[in-house]
This record gives C-alpha cells, structure tokens and sequence, in this order.
C-alpha cells in the first residue's frame, strides 16, 4: 500500500524509519510514496513534495498519514483527503479531539477509514483495546497517565532531584515534548487525549471544556511533602459515566506509592478502563517518542492494509455531570498544605483559580481514591 506522509517531524521520520527497514512481512508491504513539506523547506529526499493537490491526485495513493500538529493546515488536509477517498491516518490529538465528529462523519460517507491510534498513549494498543472491550462490556471507568512529559518530568524530579525547568528540557531533547511544551505541562495534552478516549469509550462527542489541571506548579519541595504522606504524584486523566450522564478531569493525582501508576517512569504512559465483565484493565507502554508512536501509526496502517474494518461508533448525547467524580484535594497557598474534602471538581477548580490570582505559584492536586 502507498502512502503520502504529512510532516516529517520526530513522529514523521520514526513513521518512516520503520517502513524502510522492512522488518517484517506486514511492514514490507507499505511503500512511502509521498512525503508532504512546507513550501522552502529543503528536499532532502527525491519523495519530498510541497504540492498537496498532487499527492491527492495521486491514485495509486490511498492513505494519508498526517503527522503535522496543530489544528490548521491538519483539519483541512485531513478533510481534503478524506473528501478525495483516502484512508487518514493520523498521531495529531489537538486536531482529532477539536474536530473528531466532523472527521468520523466524512471517512463514513466517503467509505474511507479514519484512524488514530497514535494519538493517545504513544505505542500503546489504547483505542484498539478500547474498541475490543466494548465489544463486551459497557466501559463505566477510564484513567491513566497520558503525557509521556510530564511523566519524564515528575520521574526525574524525584528521581535525580532535578528541577522542573531541566526535566523539561531534557524531555524536549527527547523527543517528548510538544512544539509548545506548555500544552504537556498543563494538561492540555493529557484533555486532547481524554476527549479521544472518552469519546470512543461512552459513545459521546465529548469536549474539552472539563476541569484541566497540570503540574506547571509542582516544586520538589510537594513531592518530598506529599511522599512524606505516603503518596506519589501523577498527572491523571479520569473519566467516568453513568446512565446519560459523564464526567472528565485533568489533575495532577496523589497515588499510593506502591500502585502501578506512582511507578511508571520516563515517557511511559499507563491506560486504564473498567467494565463490568473484564474489571479494570491496564495497558502500558511508552507513551511519547518517534519510534513508538510510529510504531502505533504503522499499525493503523497495517490494518487499513489488510481490509479490517473499525468497529462503528455511535455519537449519544449525555450531559456532563462533574459530581461524579467528586473527591478530596490539597491545596498548597503561602507554604501551607489544606485539604478539601468532597469538593465538586468544578467548583475546586474555581476556588484554585481565584487563589492563583493572589498567589500564583498556588498548587492544587486531586488526593486518589483507591482503584482511581
Ligand atoms: N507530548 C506528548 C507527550 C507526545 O509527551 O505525551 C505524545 O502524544
């Protein structure tokens, strides 16, 4: 199968780096046809291209695996593609999470496949285990970390007792980071990765208008405090529905130090969910990186090769609910560590706001609740 690839950045080359090593038989099957550049930038390879219009009249090229970032050009490559009857590919969580209806509804109506494996959790199988249990279960729960950064970040700040700032230099040295790492270290990655995942998992268009927290404020002194109490710290996505109703944050999380997610180093990332027959399930993996989420891209593409088909998603309404996960906090002011108990997350988001306009390194974190 020939594909044109958008973008030749850290996902882009890893993407390519797999196909041209022919590693196996599956691989050796996909050709780079195309490679899509930005006009004046130097061609460094006689398949670099800077005409879209001709990649998509290209018929012998029947995949675009768009991995530019950001949402405009990509939404509109994506929608052009997808409207000239090819499969699309893609890692870019901004624009799958801002656009994931319109692009479900247009692969559907032009008989085109859209998958985004890569996405969510790097090189983790998430989205395809997601599908596969809710084949046999209604999913009621999911969580996990889901930001290779700043898991690298909070790893090393405690493990080397590195500061913030050279942890996340180091994880854009990597690889890991975002062109602009403020969507790492603010969740805003992590809610992209929700809304996909959420979304998939409770057959609803979810939108990123829940409460988002990063650790842009965490200093080595809180983790020293907070392991002190017993507790590591993660940046979590939770999800959880019932009935017509759902609910979805981004916090930083204190776990239990011994629980699987206070241990997942580096850029790993660790996807849960719950349903009623399978329990919790956890899938684990690196979850930022070149070769890793090009290791998730080629997989869609194998698939799109082969002819398997995606299970349909249904798109209900359900109203956002945050009570449901309603839950204790601690907020650090002026040096002080309170705790709020059973606070609406809504509601707990607003009082940190107002408190950061007062004291603007102010760090609020969620306290987990067991199986959280
Ligand atoms: N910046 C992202 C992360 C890349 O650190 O997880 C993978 O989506």
């Amino acid at each position: 199968m020939k594909i044109a690839i958008l973008g030749f950045g850290t996902v882009g080359k890893g993407i390519y780096d797999i196909i041209e090593r022919k590693d196996t038989k599956d691989t050796a099957q996909l050709e780079v046809a195309h490679i899509f550049i930005r006009k004046g930038k130097e061609k460094t390879l006689p398949i670099m291209i800077d005409d879209y219009e001709a990649i998509l009249q290209d018929p012998s090229c029947s995949c675009i695996v768009e991995v530019m970032g950001g949402i405009e050009p990509a939404h509109r490559y994506i929608m052009k593609a997808l409207t000239a009857g090819k499969h699309v590919v893609t890692a870019n969580k901004a624009v799958v999470a801002a656009h994931y209806k319109e692009f479900m509804e247009t692969a559907a109506a032009n008989h085109v496949q859209f998958r985004f494996e890569a996405s969510c959790a790097g090189g983790i199988p998430w989205i395809h285990s997601l599908l596969q249990a809710k084949r046999i279960d209604t999913i009621k729960e999911i969580s996990g970390i889901f930001n290779g950064t700043s898991n690298y970040i909070i790893d090393q700040m405690v493990k080397k007792q590195l500061d913030f700032s050279v942890a996340l230099k180091q994880a854009q040295d990597a690889g890991y980071a975002e062109a602009d790492p403020s969507a790492d270290i603010d969740g805003i990655d992590t809610a992209n990765k929700a809304v996909i995942s959420a979304s998939l998992a409770f057959d609803i268009v979810c939108t990123r208008d829940f409460p988002i927290n990063g650790i842009r404020h965490l200093q080595k002194r809180d983790l020293d405090h907070f392991l002190q109490m017993g507790y590591s710290l993660r940046l979590m996505m939770i999800a959880r529905s019932k009935a017509d109703r759902y609910a979805c944050v981004v916090e930083p999380m204190l776990i239990e130090k011994n629980s699987l997610e206070a241990n997942v180093p580096d850029n790993y990332n660790l996807a849960s969910l719950t349903g009623d027959s399978s329990g919790t399930l956890k899938f684990y993996g690196q979850g930022a990186g070149s070769l890793p989420t090009g290791s998730a891209i080629i997989a869609d593409l194998i698939a799109i090769a082969h002819g398997e088909l995606r299970d349909e998603v249904t798109m209900m309404e359900k109203s956002f609910d945050p009570s449901l996960l309603s839950g204790d906090y601690i907020l650090r002011q002026s040096d002080t560590y309170e705790t709020y108990k059973d606070m609406d997350p809504m509601q707990m988001h607003a009082l940190y706001h107002d408190v950061l306009a007062k004291d603007p390194s102010a760090l609020l974190v969620r306290i987990g609740k067991r199986g959280e």
